[in-house]
């Protein structure tokens, strides 16, 4: 005779209603107050994505190559050039941005900036880069020499900031939406070990991604398989509690215990 289960020893604790679609409807309210906010936020930090790394190439939408310009940067280009295919093409006639990487590329001589430059500059750009704080100043010629050096993408000090706010929140909303996510009920114990799991783990190949990319292109890769990773995991998360707290819930069922269901 085997000996009591784990199951067994436990009773008659039981907690039948412990389960996303019996949940007491303030616990419910609690959930998808959240689950609502984290599904904009997520949605957000996606538009985010596509509209600060998906331009980096200065095209529309996200590839490897955002990916490597915004890391690794673009060493054969500058960041005066990216710029101006990007967030500063609207800035200037194309005639005017191809005169301006036409110079960049012959390295940026202090000559043409005297008789000409400085005046396609002062119409085109100080408007802004010289009055709003923060930005670097082009009636300089040292400040547009620094950008139309060739990109080495992001510093360090960028990386270890945005590395560890992003460690910490993220982890934080996928240990909560996992929480929720526990007590849904008639999901493989392994789909659920997994589900609650793997975020946790495309976070971390997804922020080591960033440090390698910055050495060699070739990791962009696993920037896109750790984004995809915890997009797919936590979408699933999203729609099974939404989906349980809701819409199953009105079979008028009693589910049983979601925990003691995966001891
Ligand atoms: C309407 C205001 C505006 C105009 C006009 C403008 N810029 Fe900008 N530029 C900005 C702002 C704001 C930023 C900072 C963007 C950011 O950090 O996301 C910026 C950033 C840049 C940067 C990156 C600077 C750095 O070191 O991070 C470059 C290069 C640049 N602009 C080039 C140009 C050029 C060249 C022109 C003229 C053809 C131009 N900009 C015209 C507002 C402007």
């Amino acid at each position: 005779m085997k000996a009591a289960t784990k199951q067994e020893a436990i009773r008659p604790t039981n907690l039948a209603w412990l389960n996303l679609p019996n949940l007491p409807n303030p616990l419910k309210a609690l959930f998808a107050g959240y689950l609502l906010v984290i599904g904009v936020g997520l949605l957000m930090a996606g538009l985010q994505i596509m509209m600060t790394h998906g331009m980096a190439d200065g095209k529309v939408g996200l590839s490897k190559n955002d990916i490597v310009y915004s890391y690794y940067g673009d060493r054969n280009h500058s960041k005066l050039e990216s710029m101006l295919n990007g967030q500063m093409k609207a800035m200037a006639p194309d005639d005017v941005r191809a005169d301006i990487i036409k110079w960049v590329h012959k390295g940026a001589p202090k000559a043409d900036w005297d008789d000409h430059f400085k005046g396609v500059f002062a119409q085109h750009c100080v408007s802004c880069h010289s009055v709003v704080p923060n930005i670097p100043n082009y009636k300089n010629f040292e400040e547009v020499q620094k950008v139309a050096a060739t990109s080495t993408g992001a510093t360090w000090e960028a990386l270890t900031r945005v590395s560890h706010i992003h460690l910490f929140g993220i982890s934080f909303i996928f240990f909560l939406m996992g929480f929720v996510f526990s007590f849904a009920v008639g999901v493989p114990k392994k789909l659920k070990i997994f589900a609650i799991g793997f975020p946790f783990l495309f976070l971390i190949i997804d922020v080591m991604s960033w440090w390698l990319t910055k050495l060699s292109p070739n990791f962009a890769y696993f920037t896109i398989i750790g984004g995809i990773g915890y997009s797919i995991a936590s979408t699933f998360m999203w729609f099974t509690s939404m989906y349980q707290m809701f819409i199953l819930s009105r079979s008028g069922k009693v589910y049983g215990n979601a925990w003691e269901q995966d001891l």
